[in-house]
């Protein structure tokens, strides 16, 4: 198949493929979404061929506007409108019940359905122009996300009917949406999955909530009964062995320094970098979670062109803060949860 790439002022075709039961790669504020209609099985299969994704792992449901809920969920409980106010459109997905309109294909088999509002306007402006769309991050199952075209392309050209271009866009925030399941009334709602909506922001709005303890737990739950499949699976991990450090600055350079530079390689912070003699790459100022998201998946993609056996990432202790934990949840699972 060949894959077209589409310009931004082509969204019309895109629709029109989408329309006709293709795949096409989308931008959104988070990470590259590839699409298909939700309500066409067969279109939604070919998402998870192209991407190697298992079966059991669902799909979020992307929708434009609010009445598009009414279709696809059969319960909106009143701490998820509140949060829906508040945070839509924008990069926090919401576990609900589903109608029968989202088929087991999408849900993964579950009574549930994950559905986000993206807030960057071309999403939206798809959507409006071909349907509801399901759309997983526009990579090979277990990669890191895509965030431009020259990313989607190394993962899916050839498997994808077509992929939206931008000029020189890369996807803003650059790690995929938090999902919170908040579907069952009596019991505390739960983080599925930390992204740049925080746990803090949440709160504000719904009161307390839990945090799946696999967030930044190791826990083996490849045999257990997981709330959200995408959790059991490894994820975001570049082929390079990515092993963490949480030493400071002067005590990570002198480890790195000290390692064979044809097998070794470090993942730091850019005050890091001129001071690293094995080759290396900075995923941003220590001191920027914003900059340090946008350029994750990205790095970790430098990294794997370098070669290396092994690297070695030095992440600071505020990661595991409210701000930091979508970042330092990317890291432990692309790290497999190694530490030196
Ligand atoms: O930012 C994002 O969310 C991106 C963009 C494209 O919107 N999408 C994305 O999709 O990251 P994906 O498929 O790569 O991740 C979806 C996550 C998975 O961990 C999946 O298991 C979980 O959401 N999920 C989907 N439906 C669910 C459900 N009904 N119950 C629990 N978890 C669900
Ligand atoms: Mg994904």
């Amino acid at each position: 198949m060949k894959t077209l790439i589409l310009s931004d002022k082509k969204i019309d075709v895109a629709a029109e493929i989408l329309k006709e039961g293709g795949i096409v790669a989308i931008p959104t504020e988070t990470v590259y979404g590839l699409a298909a209609d939700a309500f066409n099985k067969d279109a939604v299969k070919k998402i998870f061929k192209s991407k190697n994704r298992p079966n059991d792992n669902p799909i979020i449901v992307h929708i434009s506007k609010y009445k598009d809920l009414e279709k696809i969920v059969s319960n909106v409980p009143e701490k998820t409108s509140k949060l829906i106010e508040k945070f839509w459109p924008g990069p926090l997905t919401i576990i609900f019940k589903k109608t029968d309109l989202i088929s087991n294909v999408v849900s993964g088999g579950l009574d549930t359905v994950a559905v986000r509002m993206p807030s960057l306007k071309i999403t939206r402006q798809i959507i409006d122009k071909s349907s509801i769309l399901a759309a997983p991050s526009a990579n090979i199952s277990g990669k890191p996300s895509a965030v431009n075209v020259k990313q989607v392309l190394e993962d899916l050209d050839g498997t994808i009917d077509a992929v939206v271009d931008i000029p020189n866009f890369s996807c803003n925030i650059g790690i995929e949406s938090t999902v919170i399941d908040i579907n069952d009334e009596n019991t505390t709602p739960v983080l599925l999955r930390p992204g740049a909506v925080t746990r803090a922001q949440i709160e504000s709005i719904i009161g307390k909530i839990d945090i799946d303890p696999r967030i930044i737990k190791n826990v083996d739950s490849q045999h257990s009964v997981v709330s959200s499949p995408g959790l059991k699976y490894k994820h975001y991990a570049p082929d390079t062995e990515l092993i963490i450090s949480e030493s400071e600055r002067s005590d990570y350079i002198k480890f790195v320094n000290s390692l064979d530079r044809n097998k070794n390689s470090a993942l730091c912070f850019d005050e890091d970098l001129r001071h690293i003699n094995i080759p290396c790459v900075s995923y941003g100022p220590e001191n920027d979670i914003n900059i340090q998201s946008f350029r994750l998946y990205t790095a970790f993609r430098e990294i794997d062109d370098l070669k290396t056996k092994t690297c070695y990432i030095r992440i600071n202790k505020f990661k595991k803060n409210n701000d930091g934990l979508g970042i330092y949840n990317r890291i432990l699972r692309a790290a497999s949860f190694k530490f030196s």
